[in-house]
């Protein structure tokens, strides 16, 4: 069935687009674009074409979120690739790449044989698996870059775990630069950070829980910029919570270093101060860092430095988050809240439409070199439309992901997805 989306405010960065217009689409691709496409398409064909009424809602390119944590193969209690896929398309995401860190670790080519096979058996959003750095992401022995590569994904990393051999992640930069594959790192120093449970400062020391500095991120994204410039590769800094590493990424910029970065929702929403509630859904790592931080991330997404907003769903199952604050695992189930808290960086001036849709659709293509991110006529018909006005409260019980542990649980948000559409087919229809 072709669609036509019809009097929608269409944004699309690539093409300089911001206007109401219609969009047609044929056979899983964007046939036309442009005004008053309706009339020529009700005289041709009108039984084929299934016209949707879009006034008020703005449509964009599918969104993409490069860094989700699906935990199937081996923790299919925490999600599925099913559940985490019907996530993301409910949260307005035609596409995920997802980390490796499943059990087993996806770090070979039938591990990530089995999550495309999974995610086609699946057929919702679009995912693009990520293979592991080095073999059980133990950080000692390089995986078979190539191999995975032919075998489908699209970067490497061992996040949840940083690579602390720099002689180890020079080799993986250099044979990965080379296979076109982006390296995402988890930068984390765990001399620095072990042990800790939350950001090290003021509410740390009065909560009495040991800290983890921002140093420890700082001194991995210092050191992965050094490795990138001594050896002209590219890399990428996943999940930026400090304002150390924005200063970094910033100056490596400047001086022309192939680097980019990403951030999540939570670290320009929240601050360590939430933690004073001993709720085990604020522990996440990177950890929530200070209100100086939150401003410093959001500086960092104003003028360039961040860009991609990324959700880092990482969704967790009641045992792993109903225990002491000390054994909880790390993690915010994200698909669903990331699109709704980041219209927020709208509403307080931090980004216009064009630059936030740039971070969450056109950015994440370009640095995972997908071909995606534009609404231009021939591309693939992923289209996310949102209604900018609708007001909702999250409740995590009817969140599709596995994983309820979320912070926002009772927040009232405003804007949310509610038609996505992927290679053509509405895959999430909450219209
Ligand atoms: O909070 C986190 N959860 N940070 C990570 O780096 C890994 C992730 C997970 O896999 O749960």
């Amino acid at each position: 069935m072709n669609i036509l989306l019809n009097g929608a405010r269409i944004i699309d960065p690539v093409q300089n687009t911001d206007a109401p217009m219609d969009i047609l689409l044929e056979d899983g691709k964007i046939a036309r674009i442009g005004a008053d496409i309706l009339k020529s398409a009700k005289s041709k064909d009108s039984g084929k074409v299934k016209i949707i009424e879009l006034a008020g809602m703005i449509i964009v390119p599918g969104l993409i979120d490069m860094h989700t944590h699906l935990r199937e193969p081996g923790l299919e209690y925490k999600e599925t690739i099913a559940s985490g896929t019907a996530a993301a398309v409910a949260g307005g995401f035609t596409s995920i790449a997802c980390m490796p860190n499943t059990n087993p670790i996806n770090d070979n080519r039938s591990i990530t044989e089995f999550i495309k096979r999974k995610a086609a058996e699946a057929a919702l959003a679009n995912v693009y698996p990520i293979g592991a750095i080095s073999k059980d992401s133990a950080g000692s022995q390089l995986t078979e870059f190539w191999d995975m590569k032919e075998a489908g994904i699209i970067a490497l990393s061992d996040d949840g775990k940083p690579v602390m051999n720099a002689a180890l992640m020079r080799r993986a930069m250099e044979y990965a630069y080379s296979l076109g594959l982006p390296i995402i790192s988890h930068c984390e120093d765990t001399n620095l950070s072990g042990g800790g449970l939350m950001n090290e400062g003021y509410y740390s020391t009065i909560l009495g829980l040991s800290g983890i500095p921002g140093i420890a991120e700082e001194a991995m994204v210092a050191r992965d910029i050094l490795i990138a410039e001594f050896t002209n590769t590219c890399v990428h800094i996943a999940h930026v919570s400090t304002a150390g590493s924005v200063r970094l990424i910033r100056q490596a910029k400047k001086r022309g270093l192939k680097v980019t970065a990403e951030t999540a929702p939570h670290y320009f929403t929240l601050t360590d101060e939430a933690l004073q509630s001993y709720d085990t859904n604020f522990k996440v790592n990177p950890p929530l860092r200070s209100a100086q931080d939150v401003a410093a991330i959001k500086e960092g997404l104003s003028d360039g430095t961040i860009d991609v907003i990324a959700c880092d769903h990482a969704p967790h199952g009641r045992t792993d988050k109903e225990v002491e604050f000390e054994y909880a695992a790390n993690g915010i189930s994200g698909l669903e809240t990331s699109l709704s808290l980041s219209l927020n960086l709208i509403s307080n001036k931090t980004l216009n439409w064009p630059d936030l849709i740039a971070k969450m659709s056109v950015n994440p293509a370009r640095i995972l070199n997908l071909p995606k991110g534009t609404l231009e006529a021939g591309a693939d018909a992923d289209i996310t439309v949102i209604d900018p006005q609708l007001k909702w409260t999250v409740d995590v019980k009817k969140f599709c992901s596995r994983g309820k542990n979320s912070p926002f649980h009772g927040r009232q948000m405003q804007g949310k997805a509610i038609l996505t559409i992927v290679g053509g087919d509405i895959k999430y229809d909450g219209l």
